[in-house]
């Protein structure tokens, strides 16, 4: 069944919902979790990657202006433009019929060139590399003749030097066995049990088309750790990690015993045939694999010794452009689940200027925070799941001086779009909001010799907490399971809920999450460079 066309879904409240928004923030996800599942109406529009500049829709090349919208609102409709790199931009969007895929592409609107991909399909995806970089583009989608508005975006800057690796990246494939866990991704938020092998598969196949050097896996490798869903991981794996090297960390599900009846750490030792942590050598850059995860605990915690082999592995990396993977995301409070001891984590960073990135999975979503470590900023990178919406993964290309960061859906546009779908009804605007991100979460230009960031700029909703305050919030909404030392605790923090295209937009969310969170929040422009000095 054909999902509603784009302007009645931007119009109202989502039909069906059956649970309110209070029910659901206080029940499902907590505090922190709940911030970013608000219910809000994406609806089906194109991001503007460079910060709102979406130019007026006007009439494609050979058409009248006020036909070819009528007909675009109909028949096109989840248009997304996810990656926009120094040298490449992907979109996606899907169609009521099987039709061609093309892309109308230029710095000008009247020097669009047309892109045409051959298969005819209702679900595409076009990728074009290639690009100039810091360059301004305009472009529009088209399939048989129907096409989508005209809009814009920039590409990132590119670091100095010449590319000397490209890293693939994926996370979150939740391998199952049979139903899986059933968790509360899988019933209500879109986590597609039954296709996480055929993701993960297509995932590492558009990874090697990539000509990646090397993929890493940021854990929830397997739903349940049962010992099938390991042995079905290795199967998929092994291919690949015969041509490029191939590292993994575990994940909360991977270390699964008594919950699920996993085996928890030993399959994932024997499946990945590591111990960590462990230093990964790729030659022009080193990628440092930490574990995070604990028997049964949903949370994440790097142990002391762990973080003392941290810093003398990083003593004798000085110099070598360093990656840090592990599986909770360990940067600022918006996380469901985090790591706990992030701070301990954060101190030993900040003494190695030679960390260029803090790669996680396990939120499902794409967001990149950035923290300041004495004079520079350092990105923490979220991944994409395979397993859910957008169904994507990462890709870093590392030059001499700097690399670039961009997240890709998974060339299965058809199965992102099930995932879409199967979010609960009602949930599914928000859920989209909350892990597609903005622009700037999804894309990255990191420039290590000033160790400075620039993404694409827009609009945040921020509010600047007192971490204090903040763990008590969720202690009370979470329990016991939380805990942090009050003493680690005693700073301020500048939290984002959100990135968006227009101030239009951000303005909208902060009024919705003004209701329901006892912050004061305030919408920020961001310019694309690096954390502001004063928070
Ligand atoms: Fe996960
Ligand atoms: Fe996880």
């Amino acid at each position: 069944m054909a999902p509603p066309p784009s302007k009645e879904r931007a119009t109202g409240a989502p039909a069906g919902a059956s649970i309110t928004r209070r029910t659901f923030l206080r029940g499902l996800v907590g505090f922190a979790g709940a911030a970013a599942l608000e219910p809000w109406l994406l609806g089906a529009r194109v991001w503007a990657a460079d910060g709102g500049n979406v130019l007026s829709p006007e009439a494609p090349p050979g058409e009248g202006s006020a036909g070819a919208e009528e007909k675009a609102a109909g028949a096109l409709w989840n248009e997304e433009l996810v990656t926009v790199g120094a040298d490449r931009m992907a979109v996606s969007w899907v169609t009521d019929a099987p039709g061609e895929t093309a892309l109308w592409l230029g710095e000008r609107p009247e020097e669009m060139r047309r892109y045409a991909w051959g298969d005819r399909t209702r679900h595409h995806l076009a990728e074009v590399e290639g690009l100039a970089p810091d360059t301004r583009y305009v472009y529009r989608v088209e399939t048989d003749g129907t096409v989508g508005p005209l809009n814009s975006f920039r590409t990132l800057p590119k670091p100095p030097g010449t590319r000397r690796l490209r890293l693939g990246w994926i996370a979150d494939s939740h391998l199952a066995a049979g139903s899986g866990a059933g968790d509360l991704n899988q019933r209500y938020l879109g986590k597609l049990t039954d296709a996480a092998p055929t993701l993960l598969e297509r995932a590492l196949d558009d990874l090697m088309r990539k000509g990646v050097d090397a993929i890493i896996h940021a854990g929830d490798l397997t739903d349940t750790a049962h010992p099938d869903e390991y042995r079905a991981f290795q199967t998929i794996v092994a291919p690949y990690a015969a041509r490029v090297p191939f590292a993994a960390v575990p994940g909360n599900h991977d270390k699964y015993r008594r919950k699920t009846g996993g085996i928890g750490e030993a399959g994932f030792r024997e499946a990945i045939g590591d111990t960590l942590p462990r230093l990964l050598d790729l030659g022009a850059a080193t990628v440092i694999l930490l574990d995070s995860a604990r028997p049964d605990d949903d949370w994440g915690w790097i142990p002391s010794a762990s973080l003392a082999w941290l810093n003398r592995t990083l003593n004798e990396t000085a110099g070598r452009p360093t990656f840090i993977v592990l599986h909770h995301p360990a940067n600022g409070m918006d996380l469901w689940f985090g790591t706990t001891n992030f701070f301990a984590l954060q101190a030993v960073i900040a003494k190695h200027p030679h960390v260029v990135g803090v790669l996680s999975g396990h939120m499902h979503r794409n967001f990149i925070s950035l923290a300041r470590h004495g004079d520079g900023t350092l990105p923490y990178i979220e991944l994409p799941a395979t397993v859910q919406f957008p169904n994507g993964y990462g890709l870093i290309d590392l030059y001499d001086g700097g690399y670039v960061y961009t997240s890709h859906k998974i060339s299965a546009i058809d199965l992102s779009e099930r995932s879409r779908e199967a979010v609960l009804k009602g949930l599914n605007d928000a859920y989209v909001l909350y892990t597609l991100g903005g622009p700037g979460d999804r894309n990255l230009s990191y420039d290590a010799g000033r160790r400075t960031a620039v993404r694409q700029s827009g609009f945040a909703v921020v509010a600047v907490v007192e971490l204090t305050r903040l763990f008590t919030l969720l202690k009370e909404r979470i329990g016991a399971a939380f805990s942090v030392a009050a003493a680690e605790a005693a700073n301020l923090r500048r939290l984002v809920f959100g990135r968006f295209a227009t101030r239009e937009e951000a303005e909208r969310r902060r009024a919705e999450l003004a209701a329901v969170l006892p912050f004061s929040l305030a919408v920020k422009e961001e310019t694309g460079g690096s954390l502001p000095r004063s928070l």
